[in-house]
């Protein structure tokens, strides 16, 4: 398997995570109302699966070891859109969780921002998912000999392996801390 494999296996959940959202948004748009423990569920998707776990190895590993190269200015500036749409979707993310917030504490105006927050992450990302599958992974590979690839593969398995390690310590830090 080359390195982008575990990406773009990544990238089929992704999507279908982004498939039950769109779901859920036909409901609120039926019902006039959202269950915010979904919402809680698909931001622990997005921020631990898509951010923390999948967007960590394209920028701690991909994006670091194309730094280092004398990659194309197409490339490059490639590659600093996609940094920029991770920013964008952790913007959206907060905007949707600080909203969630809001709604459970009975402000229903706050269902507005959860809808549209939802609609921008079903629209921007598998835009975003295309453009990585078709054009920069394919072009990052050319910089790489196989040993280098298989090297990321690598890394990328021990990232993925520490994560689980991680996402526990930090729950555990955060209930130790006082109130
Ligand atoms: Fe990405
Ligand atoms: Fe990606």
């Amino acid at each position: 398997m080359q390195a982008r494999g575990p990406l773009m296996v990544e990238h089929r959940l992704i999507e279908r995570m982004l498939g039950l959202i769109k779901v859920a948004l036909a409901e609120i748009r039926l019902s006039g109302k959202v269950d915010p423990v979904f919402v809680d569920t698909a931001v622990d998707f997005i921020r631990m699966y898509a951010d923390r776990t999948h967007h960590g190895k394209e920028e701690d590993i991909l994006f670091r070891e194309l730094k280092k190269r004398d990659i194309s200015a197409d490339d490059r500036r490639i590659m600093n859109e996609l940094i920029e749409e991770h920013k964008f979707g952790r913007k959206t993310t907060k905007a949707l969780v600080d909203a969630n917030t809001r709604y459970r504490n009975g402000d229903k105006t706050a269902l507005a921002v959860i809808s549209s927050s939802l609609q921008t992450l079903v629209e921007f990302y598998p835009v975003h998912i295309v453009k990585e599958d078709k054009v920069f992974f394919p072009a990052s590979r050319t910089y790489f000999t196989d040993e280098e690839d298989q090297a990321m593969l690598a890394e990328f398995m021990e990232f993925d392996r520490m994560m689980i390690h991680e996402k526990y310590k930090s729950l555990v830090e955060s209930l130790e801390k006082p109130k």
